[in-house]
């Protein structure tokens, strides 16, 4: 009987699929974890909390929280060989809603996260048309007026959502081996070099100076200003967010991944890669912005959020850098960035196809795995329209301003206004269920399964001796979900504007 289990479950992940290599491995989580969140978020946080301390603090996090989460997802993924419902599930029935936290988020972050995919489709495409003739691109508007038009424009956001949407749902349809692996082995070595690049030019600029301290002046005053819980729940937040963690993205990943890998060393490889890979976007973001604040380019600041990305940064290559280097770098940078999110939004996609494919192949049913995932492509593509149509908050197409409660309850007390969709589902899913995720999977591993399940799956790999348990279940017991915790109160203090912090 044992063999008959072993053999079905054999057969079972062969029709799921399975990376080829390590390396293969290694490649599609790094490529997941590195994207919008290290070029875009990574840079403005840090430079805004204090720099320095941000950077110290954020690398505590990830010693402390971000391997053994790494670690936790990877193994359950691993041992139980499915998705997050269904690992969740096969834990027992009554935690199967844990996965479908995890379900939800991806569904909801790859709808804005295509959205804004989408835009940096737009913006490599602006530059190379620069090239070849001045105003082609951007139709010789100023970066803040065409930013502005471009994303009030509701036919143009959703042509290009459908495009980086369309390049996703082809890549995941390829299949783990055939598709995520062979995409991510050839895109994640080029983003490097890219980045390295971009990097060299950025710091070498005159006045890159003024960047660089920005980055990394240890900023006691803002500190202070801020507050040191804040900045904690800032990083914290980002880590996760960074880390692709929280929402079953490595258990699915390590759910394809062989037994004869090694767990500890790859959970402690992912984070350290790309957690070097936002301190070089710091690097290539902020000394170029401050060469041009130095240089007394109009409009050029270290402000936040998506104008730091596509309005300040296109204003750099444009006005400061200026003719074809300026255009050159233009569609490198945004090429670079669009390569950097694909790598993620396949991750997310297959997050939400695995589940459908585990339940086909648990009937015994061929996995159908190319008509799933343009189903649900299709449907996330959808999902993403009020994203795309509101302009940001700009105030088109009806969007703006969603006041969710007193619209739905009449509450008129409690009211907790967005001020555009991709806030509202930011909010949901990297504010609320992905820390409470995080949450529920470390005190489920630390206190009810017992730290020894994560040993037996590290120790699965023939021959290999798990090196740090006790540090594993100190964290797991303790540290995660303390810190989870925190970051879940300040989310909510944020978005519900509570006054805890
Ligand atoms: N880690 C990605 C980024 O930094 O942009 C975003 C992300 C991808 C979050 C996949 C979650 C996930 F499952």
């Amino acid at each position: 009987n044992i063999c008959k289990k072993e053999g079905k479950e054999r057969m079972e992940q062969e029709k799921r699929g399975q990376f080829g290599t390590n390396f293969g491995f290694l490649m599609a989580a790094i490529g997941s974890a590195i994207g919008l969140g290290n070029i875009w978020g990574f840079p403005y946080k840090m430079g805004a909390n204090g720099g320095f301390i941000f950077l110290i603090i954020y690398l505590a996090l990830v010693s402390f929280v971000g391997f053994s989460v790494m670690l936790g997802e990877l193994a359950l993924g691993r041992k139980y060989g499915m998705g997050v419902v269904g690992t969740y599930r096969k834990i027992s029935e009554k935690y199967t809603w844990i996965g479908w936290l995890g379900w939800l988020s991806g569904f909801l972050i790859l709808a804005f996260y295509s959205v804004l995919g989408g835009f940096t489709i737009r913006y490599c495409f602006g530059f190379l048309m620069e090239i070849f003739s001045a105003g082609a691109g951007f139709g010789g508007m100023d970066s803040g007026a065409f930013f502005g038009s471009f994303t009030t424009n509701a036919p143009m956001s959703i042509l290009f959502h459908a495009i980086f949407m369309g390049a996703t749902i082809i890549i995941v349809m390829g299949g783990i081996s055939g598709g995520i692996e062979k995409f991510t082995t050839v895109a994640m070595p080029a983003l490097f070099i890219m980045m390295l690049i971009v990097v060299i030019r950025s710091v070498t600029l005159e006045g890159a100076f003024v960047g660089l301290e920005f980055m990394f002046k240890p900023d006691l005053e803002a500190l202070k200003e801020i507050g040191l819980m804040r900045v904690l729940k800032t990083a914290a937040g980002q880590m996760f967010f960074s880390l692709s963690l929280g929402m079953g993205c490595m258990i699915t990943y390590g759910s394809y991944l062989s037994k004869n890998e090694n767990l500890e060393k790859n959970a402690m490889i992912i984070p350290i890669a790309d957690t070097c890979f936002a301190t070089l976007s710091a690097l290539a973001v902020l000394p170029a912005v401050g060469a041009f604040m130095y240089q007394g380019v109009e409009g050029v600041s270290f402000g936040a959020g998506p104008g730091l990305l596509f309005v300040t940064l296109h204003r750099v290559f444009s006005v400061g850098m200026g003719g074809f280097m300026g255009n050159f770098f233009g569609a490198l940078f945004y090429f670079l960035v669009f390569i950097a999110a694909v790598t993620s939004s396949i991750s997310l996609l297959e997050v939400c196809t695995a589940y459908f494919i585990d339940k086909r192949v648990g009937k015994g049913l061929e996995p159908d795995r190319k008509k799933i995932t343009l189903i649900v492509g299709l449907t996330i593509f959808f999902l993403g329209f009020p994203v795309a149509m509101d302009g940001l908050g700009a105030g088109v197409a009806g969007g703006a301003m969603i006041d969710i409660p007193a619209t739905l309850f009449g509450m008129k007390e409690v009211r907790v206004a967005f001020d555009c969709w991709l806030d509202f589902y930011d909010m949901i899913s990297e504010g609320v269920f992905m820390p409470l995720g995080a949450m529920l999977m470390s005190l489920l591993i630390g206190w009810k399964l017992k730290t020894t399940l994560i040993k037996e799956e590290v120790e699965a790999t023939p021959g290999y001796q798990m090196r740090a348990y006790n540090f594993w279940d100190i964290c797991f017991k303790f540290v995660v979900p303390a810190v989870m915790l925190l970051v879940l109160l300040g989310q909510l203090d944020d978005f519900f504007g509570l006054g805890i912090f």
